[in-house]
């Protein structure tokens, strides 16, 4: 007999199969790079992610505008690598350097060119955590897992808060893995910040500034050092870029200047 883990494998591969496979879906939703869908296998819920078509298209405009921001601040610096260095980040060699870095990231359950499975975490993502409310702790423990990753000469460069997953005990953890790089200029350290910091803007400025309170302590527990430089000029870009509106401005006005 064919187990759970077969079906969704076979699912990966077999279009046709979607439709008669999708009453066992309990949650489906379209996300900009892949799709993710939540189901169940072997008894346990698990995330499937597959690649959209327009992936490729996304990730050129992606590494276009780093490559760009980083000439426009005088720091040139080179693009992430697309394409097999992006399987290779979300393989499960990457996840076991992360784990000893002290990384905790969803169990991988499967692999391939076009789509993974890994373990469901089911507190959500923490930029649904904060608008629960739950700010502190949580933004303190991004704040450190990204000052570990630069310890080690790694960053996440696509650092939002989205990215960070929160489990029903508290636990954050991290997901989406493809856009990590070996890398420790000063310009690739501070997109990983500005692209947490720019994630959350959006936000009532005492939530934000509280959320970003915490992931500097966090940061500077594990680096002692503050921000890279030019963590809020690429804060800023990024949150005019993408969704520019009064609370923004209002958070990009004030005083940021002892976190750099
Ligand atoms: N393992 C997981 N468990 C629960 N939710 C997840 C998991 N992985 C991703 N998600 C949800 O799906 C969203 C998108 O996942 P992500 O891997 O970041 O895809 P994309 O490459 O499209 O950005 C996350 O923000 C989170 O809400
Ligand atoms: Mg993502």
């Amino acid at each position: 007999m064919k187990s759970n883990y077969d079906d969704c494998i076979n699912l990966l591969y077999n279009q046709d199969e979607i439709q008669w496979y999708g009453r066992n879906y309990f949650l489906y939703f379209v996300n900009w790079q892949r799709n993710i869908s939540v189901t169940e296998l072997d008894g346990k819920k698990v995330v499937i992610k597959r690649n959209k078509s327009s992936k490729y298209f996304h990730e050129y405009i992606l590494v276009i505008a780093y490559t760009t921001l980083s000439f426009m601040l005088c720091h040139p610096t080179p693009p992430p690598r697309l394409g097999s260095a992006m399987l290779v980040n979300e393989g499960f060699k990457m996840r076991k350097i992360l784990e000893e870095i002290g990384i905790p990231t969803p169990s991988l359950l499967f692999i391939s060119d076009t789509s993974l499975i890994e373990d469901y975490i089911d507190g959500g993502n923490l930029y649904h955590a904060f608008l629960k409310g739950m700010t502190h702790m949580l933004a303190f423990n991004a704040g450190s897992l990204t000052g570990r990753l630069h310890n080690a000469n790694y960053v996440f460069t696509d650092n939002k808060s989205q990215n960070y997953l929160v489990t029903s005990s508290g636990k954050v953890l991290r997901t989406d893995l493809s856009f990590l790089q070996k890398e420790s200029s000063v310009f690739s350290r501070s997109m990983d910040i500005g692209s947490f910091l720019a994630s959350v803007i959006g936000l009532e400025t005492d939530k934000y500034k509280a959320i970003e309170t915490s992931f500097f302590s966090g940061y500077k527990s594990e680096t002692n050092e503050p921000f890279p430089y030019l963590s809020i000029a690429i804060r800023n870009f990024l949150s005019i870029g993408f969704s520019p509106n009064l609370t923004i401005f209002k958070n990009m006005a004030k005083n940021s200047s002892d976190l750099i």
